[in-house]
C-alpha cells in the first residue's frame, strides 16, 4: 500500500551520521589495497559487532563511549580474521575520524537550511569523533547542532537518545524529520514519534519492528522535496 507521506509541520531535520551523511563504504575502498578481498569482510564484521556491542552494553547498563566500542569491536573482527597488525589497527580506527561524506550531502543540507529548516546530527558517535568527521567532510557549517548520545550515556535506539532532539529544539516529535540509512535507527526514531525518512541506498528489505519509516528515499537528494523546500 502506498500513501503520501505527511511531513507538514516539520521544522527540524535531524540526521544520523555514520552511513547516512558519512559513507562507510569508503572505508572498504581505503583498505582494499592492503587487505584485498578481506577488506570487505573485515569492515562488515567490524560494523556489525560495533552495533551489537552498543546494543548489548545498553541492555547491560555498562556504557562506554562509541570510540571504545569501535576499538573493542575492531579487535574482535581482526582476531576473527587472524590479523595482528597494530599499525593497520591504528589506521582503521583513524578512518572513523576522517570519513567521506556522501556526494549530495552538502548541497541537500544547504538547501534545507536555506529553506528555513534547522539541521542537526544525532549520533552514537562520541563528540570528538563527530567534530573530527564534520571538519574532514567540511559539513560543520551545514548542521546547526551536533547531538551525541554521550549526553545520556546510552545508545540509539533507546528513547532517551531521541529525546535529546526534542529537548534541544523544544519541539514535539512530529515536528522533527529524522533521516537515517540504518533501519534499526529508523524503527527507533519512528517509535519515538518522529517523522522518519529511511535512506535505503541498498534496497534492503523492511524490518519487522513495531514502527517504520514514513518515507523511503534512494539517497539524500529527495529530502528537500519531501519537506516542501524548493
Ligand atoms: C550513528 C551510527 C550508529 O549513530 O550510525 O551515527
Amino acid at each position: 500500500m502506498t500513501r503520501t507521506p505527511d511531513f507538514s509541520g516539520v521544522s527540524v531535520c535531524v540526521f544520523d551520521a555514520y552511513g547516512t551523511l558519512f559513507d562507510l563504504g569508503s572505508f572498504v575502498d581505503r583498505f582494499r589495497g592492503q587487505l584485498g578481498a578481506q577488506a570487505e569482510t573485515l569492515v562488515g564484521l567490524w560494523r556489525r559487532k560495533q552495533l551489537e556491542y552498543s546494543w548489548l552494553r545498553s541492555l547491560m547498563g555498562r556504557h562506554t563511549d562509541f570510540w571504545h566500542v569501535t576499538g573493542e569491536s575492531l579487535d574482535y573482527a581482526l582476531a576473527s580474521l587472524g590479523i595482528d597488525n597494530p599499525s593497520l589497527r591504528a589506521r582503521l580506527m583513524e578512518a572513523w575520524l576522517m570519513p567521506r561524506a556522501f556526494p549530495e550531502a552538502d548541497q541537500v543540507l544547504a538547501r534545507l537550511q536555506g529553506g528555513g529548516q534547522r539541521t542537526a546530527i544525532l549520533s552514537n558517535g562520541s563528540p570528538s569523533m563527530l567534530v573530527a568527521g564534520l571538519n574532514t567532510t567540511g559539513l560543520s557549517d551545514r548542521v546547526d547542532c551536533v547531538l551525541s548520545v554521550e549526553k545520556v550515556g546510552v545508545f540509539k535506539p533507546h528513547p532517551s537518545t531521541y529525546k535529546l532532539v526534542t529537548d534541544q529544539f523544544e519541539v514535539e516529535p512530529k515536528q522533527v524529520c529524522f533521516v537515517s540509512s540504518n533501519s534499526w535507527d529508523v524503527a527507533g526514531a519512528a517509535a519515538f514519534g518522529f517523522r522518519v525518512a529511511w535512506v535505503n541506498r541498498t534496497a534492503a528489505g523492511r524490518e519487522n519492528l513495531p514502527a517504520g519509516p514514513d518515507a523511503v528515499l534512494a539517497d539524500l537528494s529527495g529530502l528537500p522535496a519531501l519537506l516542501g523546500v524548493g
